[in-house]
């Protein structure tokens, strides 16, 4: 019988590449989405990837009742993986409100009806950001949690400490948070990939939509930080090897290898790398000139940030596979093969 997992914003970037990597392992897979930032055909997608299309089910998580509804015709499900979040770092800054009721909200309902159902296992998309600028580089688990510095970093650490202290306050409940760097790149069919909705957000997307000639020219949001070439560092790590990262998890819980009932891991590749390095990277791989303008820098932004992932290594298993190079061009096989439909 196959173990049935709840994956929340399993139509998004890095929810369908988990919802693939899932299926591929064995499992069952139920996506929650409300398609605020994706589309319902990802789930064709997945099936022609993998031979199984998953069952979706569209509703927001903010809305308890239908959250519980569904949790007790489903208390089967042996582990959720929550990913159903706003998660750009510079529009949180200008909605800190729709950025605190989405993400703290559906959270604690996600919780909620996990307790009132007896679905005991949950891994927590989270993120690096939880970290604000850190002191020491690279970054380890242990790191101090600075003060956010934005709204988005703030729910992810408030997401963390809601989930810890319900671990805590019941015994049935486990879980695990996965920090994720910066997640890039795209599935080697080019049949799932980063699709933000209007502009983009995130840097790949950007450069990928600048190259295919979607948007004039990429802004290179400062050079003045103190970095190596002055443009901000974050460490980028494939989006198939992230995914890969989060069957590890649901496995651990599920056969109860977890150390204790709440734990941490930061997911990346160790390696730093320049927003010019990343364009470099990109032209290299495609040998498309990308067009950019420095500007000033982006409010919410930290200087740099990478992880020391040994801890996950060791623990888990799990590291990163695929190379800077790598994960550009898979991300510009999907830019050109999602625009050519
Ligand atoms: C990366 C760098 C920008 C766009 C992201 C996600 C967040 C979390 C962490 C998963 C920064 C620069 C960007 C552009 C630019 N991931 N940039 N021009 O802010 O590190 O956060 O990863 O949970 O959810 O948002 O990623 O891609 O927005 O920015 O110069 O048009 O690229 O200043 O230095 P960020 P990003």
């Amino acid at each position: 019988m196959k173990k049935k997992i709840l994956v929340t914003g399993g139509t998004g970037y890095i929810g369908s590449h988990t919802t693939v990597e899932l299926i591929e392992n064995g499992f069952e897979v139920v996506i929650i989405d409300n398609l605020y930032n994706s589309e319902a055909d990802v789930i064709d997608r997945i099936q022609k990837i993998t031979g199984i299309k998953p069952s979706l089910e569209v509703f927001d998580l903010c809305n308890s009742e239908k959250l519980d509804v569904f949790c007790r015709k489903n208390r089967d499900i042996a582990a959720v993986i929550h990913f159903a979040a706003y998660k750009a770092v510079g529009e949180s800054v200008n909605k800190p409100l729709d950025y605190y009721r989405n993400n703290l909200l559906s959270l604690v309902n996600l919780l909620d009806a996990m307790k009132k159902n007896g679905i005991p296992n949950l891994v927590f998309s989270s993120s690096c950001t939880v970290y604000g600028q850190p002191e020491k580089l690279p970054v380890t688990e242990n790191s101090p949690l600075q003060p956010a510095t934005s709204p988005y970093g703030n729910t992810k650490q408030v997401g963390e400490a809601i989930i810890r202290d319900t671990t805590v306050s019941d015994k049935n409940i486990k879980a695990i948070s996965l920090r994720y760097f910066n997640p890039i790149g795209a599935h080697p069919s080019s049949l799932i990939g980063e699709l933000p909705r209007g502009v983009p957000e995130n840097l790949v997307p950007y450069i990928t939509q600048t190259a295919y000639g979607l948007r004039e020219e990429l802004k290179v949001f400062g050079d003045d930080y103190n970095t190596p070439d002055g443009s901000c560092v974050r460490d980028y790590l494939h989006v198939v090897d992230l995914a890969k990262a989060h069957v590890v998890a649901v496995k651990r819980l599920i056969d109860e290898n977890n150390k204790t009932n709440y734990e941490v891991f930061n997911l990346g590749t160790g390696i730093g790398v320049s927003v010019l390095e990343a364009i470099k990277s990109f032209e290299k791989v495609t040998g498309i000139k990308v067009k950019y303008k420095i500007v000033a820098r982006r409010a919410g932004d930290i200087e740099k940030i990478w992880a020391d992932p040994s801890y996950a290594n060791k623990e888990l298993g799990w590291k990163t596979l695929s190379t800077l190079d790598e994960s550009m061009k898979t991300a510009w096989e999907w830019e050109k093969k999602v625009r050519s439909k």
